[in-house]
């Protein structure tokens, strides 16, 4: 794999305009480490893009070299083609959301959103008025007499995002702002900060560990592992076409098998298992012949109906246990060698899909993906 590469998806982007751009960037906190390696990267004007990844990835310091809290360690970083790898926070006119919502807890709901506008010099009237519209604008007109400890986390977390967006920024920098909400409530700011990016047009860059909020709420997605982009694109590019085994296991659930590459063709790949099953994919990068490669399979794209003969690939598989989720049902399998083989199947027509019953698992080669075996470097 090639470090830090960009997409097609991504050069397309970066074709309409780099607003941002990350040139070779790295970062050591003790000179010694790197937590950010070789970091090339390009945000587009307007664009909502998410950095993505496990905790420690570097996301966190990649926002805060951007954001000017942290300094490269090399590299250059430039907002519309200006410099400001060295300009401090204050004279990049971003605005910022965090986790912890940091509203200043002596001053009401309207004083805080009124904050940035006055060390802005914008006039009292003027003030008035964009206060009103950005309280407005997250739906909380009439709360702007509180204080931040009288709202609740959902609240705060919305005038946190008020604030932000208040002085009309070019460019919002988020870090896990939803991180702190309940799940239902996550789910409902996840919308609300996406439509309010589609209607302001302004740019994002967005922090989560979460894979779910990702693929939701973002035109591009980088995923972060160890201090490197593995792949940025679309979220549908993401899931349905991963690039590498650790994106493909990061983003959604998969089912990994492992083989050899025994066939190498345009866009497909053939990897037979230990056992000699020979299983049909769509080819990744960085496939050999003869060399070592899993399939990675969704568990919602495999079917366990009768007459799977109709797709490229079917094989047996031993049910194990079936749990009941509402909306499908999740069958664990014996098959192509694991025992923890996964299928989300309808609830319609599973009663037979009991414990000890040979069943046919069924898919087409475009559902499952080839990808290179990852060597620990
Ligand atoms: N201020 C700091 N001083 C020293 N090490 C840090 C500091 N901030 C982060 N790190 C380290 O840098 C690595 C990347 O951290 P971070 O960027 O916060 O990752 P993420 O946001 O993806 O969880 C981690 O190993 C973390 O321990
Ligand atoms: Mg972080």
């Amino acid at each position: 794999m090639q470090v830090g590469s960009v997409g097609s998806d991504a050069r397309e982007i970066a074709r309409a305009g780099d607003f941002v751009r990350f040139d070779k960037v790295e970062k050591s906190y003790d000179g010694r480490t790197l937590v950010v390696r070789q970091l090339d990267l390009l945000v587009a004007r307007g664009e909502f893009l998410t950095l993505l990844g496990p905790s420690g990835s570097g996301k966190t310091t990649t926002l805060m070299m951007l954001a000017g809290f942290e300094t490269p360690t090399r590299g250059l970083i430039t907002l519309e083609g200006r410099d400001i790898t060295r300009v401090p926070p204050h004279k990049r006119g971003l605005g910022m959301v965090f986790q912890n919502y940091a509203l200043f807890p002596h001053m009401s709901v309207r004083e805080n959103l009124a904050f940035p506008l006055e060390v802005r010099g914008v006039s009292r009237a003027e003030i008035g008025e964009r206060v009103t519209r950005a309280l407005d604008m997250v739906r909380l007109g009439k709360l702007g007499d509180r204080r931040p400890g009288q709202l609740s986390g959902g609240q705060q977390q919305r005038i946190a995002l008020a604030r932000a967006l208040v002085f009309e920024p070019k460019l919002v920098l988020m870090d896990e702002p939803l991180g702190a909400l309940d799940k239902q409530l996550r789910e409902h700011m996840q919308y609300e900060i996406k439509h309010l990016h589609e209607r302001l047009g302004v740019t994002v860059v967005y922090v989560t560990h979460d894979q779910g909020e990702a693929l939701t709420m973002s035109d591009r997605v980088a995923v972060f592992n160890d201090g490197r982009i593995q792949q940025i694109d679309r979220p549908r590019t993401i899931y349905e076409h991963p690039d590498t085994a650790f994106v493909a296991q990061f983003i959604g659930e998969n089912n990994k098998v492992d083989g050899t590459v025994t066939a190498l063709g345009v866009g497909e790949a053939t990897v037979t298992t230990a056992a000699g099953q020979a299983i049909r994919a769509e080819a990744g990068p960085g496939l050999s012949l003869g060399g070592r490669a899993l399939v990675s399979l969704r568990p919602e794209r495999l079917s366990l109906a009768h007459g799977a003969d109709a797709v490229a690939n079917h094989f047996p598989g031993t049910v194990v246990e079936t749990i009941y989720h509402g909306d499908h049902l999740r069958v664990r399998l014996e098959a192509l060698g694991r025992d923890d083989f996964v299928v989300k199947a309808p609830v319609s027509g599973s009663e037979a899909l009991v414990p000890g019953r040979t069943v046919d698992i069924g898919w087409r080669v475009a559902d499952g993906r080839a990808l290179p075996i990852e060597t620990p470097a």
